[in-house]
C-alpha cells in the first residue's frame, strides 16, 4: 500500500515525496528526529516528544518548522489518512539547504525541512520479542558527546544492532569508561533484589520519554529506583533487566553477553512495568 507522507507543507504519496539532494539532513546528518507511538489510533505522550524536539532544535540552533499545535495536527492527519491503529509516526527536521554543500551553516532564514511518515505495526503492544525477552550483547560506545540531542546520526547505533544480529542476539548495550550508557535505540535498566537501577540523565544518554514515564510509574507503584552508573557485570548478574523506548515500550531482557538472567524468561518487574506503562499510555493518548 502506498502511504501518504508529509513533506514541507504537503501530504503526498510516498512515491512522489521529495527532498533536495543538498539538504543538510542528507549530506551531513544535520537533522533531529522523534518517534511517537500510536495505539488505538492515538498518539502516546505527544507533548513529551514535542518538548524534546524543541530542546534538540534549540541545542543545535535550528529553526522550529512550525508550532507544536501544527505538529500535532500533522501527526493526527497522517495517522488518519493511513488508517494507523498501532504503529509509529516518524518526524524529522533538518537544517534544510541553500542549494550547495558547505560546512558553514546556511543563512539563519533558510527554511528547515520537515518530513513525517507513519509505520503501521499492528502487533506493537503485543510483539513476540516482548514475550520471550531480548538477548543483548555489549559493545563499546564510540558515539559523539551530545547523545542527549536526538540527531539523525544513527550509523553507529545501526552498526551496533547489526553486530547483535550477527551474534544471534536482538540488540546491543553500549559501554563507555566501564559503565553502560544505553541501548542502540533505548534506555537500559537492571533489577537486583527488587531495586531498579538505571544511568542518571546527562549528555551521555538520550533523555527517553518512555524512561521518564516508566520511572514515575515505578515510583507510584512503590518500586525502588536508583539512578547511578552501572557496569555490564552488574547487569549480567542481575535478577532481571529491561529497556525502554517509544517503539518497544518496556522490553524485558533475558540474556546479556551469553549470561542468562533469572530463569531466562521476562522478569516479574519488567512484565509489571510493561503492563502499567501500556495501561497508562492508552489512557492518556491523544
Ligand atoms: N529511539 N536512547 C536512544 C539512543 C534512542 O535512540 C531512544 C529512542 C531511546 C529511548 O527514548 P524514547 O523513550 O523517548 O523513545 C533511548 C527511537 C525509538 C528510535 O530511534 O527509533
Amino acid at each position: 500500500m502506498t502511504r501518504t507522507v508529509y513533506v514541507n507543507g504537503e501530504y503526498l504519496p510516498e512515491t512522489e515525496a521529495k527532498v533536495s539532494i543538498f539538504d543538510r539532513g542528507f549530506l551531513m546528518a544535520d537533522a533531529v528526529y522523534e518517534v511517537t507511538s500510536v495505539l488505538d489510533g492515538k498518539l502516546i505522550d505527544f507533548d513529551g516528544h514535542a518538548v524534546r524536539l524543541k530542546r534538540s532544535l534549540d541545542e543545535l540552533e535550528m529553526a522550529e518548522p512550525c508550532s507544536q499545535q501544527e505538529l500535532l495536527e500533522i501527526h493526527r492527519k497522517l495517522v488518519d489518512l493511513n488508517g494507523i491503529v498501532a504503529g509509529l509516526v516518524y518526524l524529522q527536521v533538518t537544517r534544510g539547504s541553500d542549494g550547495d554543500r558547505d560546512f558553514v551553516f546556511p543563512a539563519a532564514d533558510t527554511p528547515p525541512s520537515l518530513v513525517l511518515f507513519t509505520q503501521s505495526k499492528p502487533s506493537l503492544a503485543d510483539s513476540p520479542e516482548s514475550k520471550r525477552g531480548a538477548k543483548i550483547i555489549s559493545i563499546e560506545d564510540i558515539r559523539w558527546g551530545r547523545r542527549d540531542i536526538k540527531t539523525g546520526q544513527l550509523l553507529y547505533p545501526s552498526m551496533g544492532k547489526m553486530m547483535a544480529k550477527k551474534a544471534g542476539c536482538d540488540d546491543a548495550w553500549m559501554i563507555e569508561d566501564g559503565y553502560v550508557t544505553e541501548g542502540t535505540s533505548n534506555n537500559a535498566y537492571f533489577v537486583k533484589n527488587g531495586k531498579i537501577v538505571t544511568r542518571p540523565l546527562s549528555n551521555d544518554i538520550l533523555h527517553g520519554i518512555t524512561r521518564k514515564a516508566v520511572l514515575r510509574l515505578a515510583q507510584e507503584a512503590q518500586m525502588e529506583v536508583e539512578e547511578r552508573l552501572f557496569t555490564i557485570d552488574e547487569a549480567k548478574t542481575a535478577d532481571e533487566a529491561f529497556t525502554t523506548s517509544a517503539s518497544a515500550f518496556v522490553m524485558p531482557v533475558v540474556e546479556i553477553d551469553g549470561a542468562t538472567l533469572g530463569d531466562g524468561t521476562p522478569g516479574p518487574i519488567a512484565r509489571r512495568l510493561r503492563e502499567i506503562y501500556l495501561d497508562e499510555a492508552r489512557k492518556t493518548a491523544i
